[in-house]
């Protein structure tokens, strides 16, 4: 294994809250990644690289260990399994909760339920928990829309404001668990590259308690 550290940044939501977090623990990439279409940066650390990638990418790198560390939602964490991972540390930051909801006032009728989804896997060990049968239909977005479309009775979702929910009009249902954004760790650089790892995520640690 290289000594190079290759860290996976979930782009989108999360990378806004994760650069000053990074910062906050000594780690800066050497040039403004807004401003930049490149993918792959360079920080002040030598041999530390960040990579920015989809959100639901971040475990296949970490597990399959082209990148090192990974900064990933508990909800895609979920969904993708925890296989090859350490998940070391809770970063505290794009607090939000997975949920089931549906239209305002509409209660469920039938024995099966449709479920509109992003997250397939976590709604079936879900509603089979429940002992109710659901048949999930997987979305890539805009869930929401979904039971006004009549395509579902019901969707599994993350809910922070609850505005997008009140906006469609519909109603929170039941919690499902809450979510962070966490730090993972593939399992063989952990022990390979120990001592590399370990004073970064000691750092990052640190960042997270010196916030509370
Ligand atoms: P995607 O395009 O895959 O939905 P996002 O950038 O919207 O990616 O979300 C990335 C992560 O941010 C999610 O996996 C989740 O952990 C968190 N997240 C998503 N929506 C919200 C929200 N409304 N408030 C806070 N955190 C959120
Ligand atoms: C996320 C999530 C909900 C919304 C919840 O969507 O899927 O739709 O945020 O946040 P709220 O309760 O504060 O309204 P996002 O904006 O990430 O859109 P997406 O469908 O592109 O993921
Ligand atoms: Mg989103």
């Amino acid at each position: 294994m290289s000594k190079q550290l290759v860290v996976a940044l979930s782009k989108g939501r999360i990378l806004k809250e994760t650069l000053p977090l990074l910062a906050d623990a000594g780690i800066e990439p050497l040039e403004d990644l807004s401003k930049s279409r490149k993918l792959l940066f360079d920080t002040n650390i030598p041999d530390v690289k960040l990579v920015i990638i989809r959100a639901t990418d971040v475990p296949t790198y970490v597990q399959l260990g082209a990148a090192d560390l990974g900064i990933a939602g508990k909800d895609v964490l979920l969904e993708h399994g925890a296989e090859g991972l350490y998940e070391p540390l809770d970063l505290e930051i794009a607090k939000c909760q997975l949920m089931t909801a549906g239209v305002v006032g509409q209660q469920q009728q039938g024995a099966r339920r449709r479920v509109a989804t992003k997250f397939v896997d976590v709604a079936r060990r879900y509603y089979a928990e429940q002992g109710i049968q659901a048949e999930v239909i997987k979305l890539y977005g805009a869930m929401e829309l979904a039971p006004l479309m009549n395509l579902a009775d019901e969707i599994v979702d993350i809910v922070d404001t609850g505005n997008t929910l009140r906006a469609n009009g519909m109603e929170p249902r039941e919690l499902i668990t809450d979510i962070s954004t966490r730090l993972v760790v593939n399992k063989a650089a952990m022990t390979m590259k120990h001592d590399r790892l370990k004073p970064l995520i000691d750092r990052l640690r640190q960042a997270v308690e010196a916030r509370r």
